[in-house]
């Protein structure tokens, strides 16, 4: 039993080797100033461009300026972890193969688990699950390497038939807009599909719309609550540019220009989309609007949005009335109430010896 006069341990998992590996070491300098010394004891693990994990006084120099100079290590955990927060975007992070790992060792995990985790990822699975929930999702074409590999030019025809032009090309496990293309035309079709297929074994196709882009933000608990949406204002589309390098983007979160009865049909969707993905903790809900149609799609979800003091998902909590510290209280709270695998019945009747069966 834990000691309750003590401060929980919580370590602070950060870095990684996704291409989100800036925003991650943003994010956790917001959560650790966030996080109330006199109730949690912080260990830091960072975790190196290059997958190594670091030890304690590397993984704070990570966070402070980004370098890494010393020992390096594989998986670990500090000894007395209580719950671990991941602030990992991405592959590696978010896509349900840590949160496995913590699983098994049977220490509890802040955000999604592996299923959620992993299902929210895909980009290709989760549409299927959404569109099975009634929730309003744009049609695509999963495509597969090793299809692509054998039939470029049948499967060119057959996409630019079927999809048409503009369309997007997108890997289905990845984030950050990388290996993501708008396409106009046939020949830049081929071109997209063999540089999403660099990032991946799956690649998604689908319409291009000229759309408004919406964000809600879910915080899990009895009841959960949903914020009202954000907008992004990009110039074109949300690329990796506008997105990290440039910072081109405009969040307005939320935003004062959305119809009551439109804000009420994101969220509503946001929340059925939590609940069917089997997500836990938090999502960052994102929307297409399309300004022709006025007809909305889910785009996708992040099970571990950004969390840096501007991003969108703290930002729109803060306004449905949830500040940072106390966001990140629950989210500890939340995580330890739902032991994922050592609360499971896992006694069966006996199964009798094969041998002894046959008999
Ligand atoms: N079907 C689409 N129509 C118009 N814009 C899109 C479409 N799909 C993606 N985008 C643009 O590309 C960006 C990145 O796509 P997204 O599916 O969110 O992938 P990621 O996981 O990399 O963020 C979106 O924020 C949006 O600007
Ligand atoms: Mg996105």
């Amino acid at each position: 039993m834990r000691d309750s006069a003590k401060p929980l341990v919580v370590t602070v998992l950060f870095g990684g080797r996704s291409a989100e590996h800036d925003i991650s070491l943003r994010s956790t300098r917001a959560v650790v100033a966030h996080l109330d010394p006199k109730k949690y004891d912080v260990r830091l693990v960072g975790i190196s461009r290059e997958g190594e994990w670091l030890d304690t006084a590397e993984s704070k120099q990570l966070l402070k300026d980004g370098s890494v100079n010393g020992p390096t290590r594989g998986p670990y955990l500090p000894a007395e972890t209580d719950v671990v927060f991941p602030v990992l975007h991405g592959p590696g992070g978010e896509d349900g193969s840590l949160q496995g790992w913590l699983e098994l060792l049977d220490v509890p995990c802040v955000a999604s688990g592996c299923a959620g985790s992993a299902i929210a990822m895909d980009k290709s699975v989760a549409k299927h699950v959404l569109r099975s929930a009634n929730v309003p999702v744009l049609p695509w074409i999963d495509v597969r390497r090793r299809d692509w590999q054998a039939n470029r030019s049948e499967l060119l025809t057959q996409i630019a038939e079927q999809r048409g032009f503009p369309c997007f090309v997108k890997p289905a496990r990845l984030g950050s807009s990388l290996g993501i293309s708008k396409v106009d035309d046939v020949e830049s079709l081929a071109r997209a599909l063999d540089h999403a297929f660099t990032f991946g074994e799956f690649l998604l196709v689908e319409p291009a719309v000229t759309c408004r882009e919406l964000e809600v933000a879910v915080l899990d608990g009895t009841p959960e609550i949903v914020s009202l949406p954000g907008e992004i204002l990009a110039e074109d589309w949300y690329d990796f540019d506008s997105k990290y390098r440039n910072e081109s983007a405009e969040l307005n979160a939320p935003t004062e220009n959305l119809e009551p009865r439109m804000a009420d049909a994101l969220r509503d969707f946001a929340l059925r989309a939590f609940r069917v993905l089997r997500l836990s903790g938090m999502a960052r809900v994102d929307f297409l609007l399309d300004k022709k149609a006025g007809r909305y799609y889910l785009n996708e979800v992040n099970t571990i949005p950004g969390f840096t003091s501007i991003s969108m998902y703290p930002k729109l909590m803060e306004a449905a009335g949830v500040p940072f510290d106390q966001l990140c209280d629950r989210l500890i709270e939340l995580a330890l109430a739902e032991r994922r695998f050592s609360d499971c019945a896992v006694d069966a009747p006996p199964v009798e010896d094969e041998q002894e069966a046959a008999q």
